[in-house]
């Protein structure tokens, strides 16, 4: 890994969010950038449900989302 680039860490939340530690930029389809910090995360909407996509607004806890994903790639 390049020292200059920090590395970003997505952590796939079990029956929630993607949470994304920062630093890194976030760009909507308008262009329209959120900054995350380093040390500071944001967690991202993955069940769909969120008002305030594409952040988690705790949607997933009340419609019951469920999901578990392993980060293993299936055998080709
Ligand atoms: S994952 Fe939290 S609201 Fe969708």
């Amino acid at each position: 890994m390049d020292q200059q680039q920090p590395e970003v860490v997505i952590k796939v939340v079990n029956s929630g969010p993607y949470q994304v530690k920062g630093p890194v930029k976030l760009v909507d389809h308008e262009g329209r950038e959120y900054e995350v910090p380093q040390r500071r995360s944001v967690l991202l909407c993955r069940c769909g449900q969120s008002q305030d996509k594409p952040f988690c607004d705790g949607a997933h806890t009340r419609t019951g989302f469920t999901a578990e994903a392993s980060a293993e790639r299936p055998a080709t």
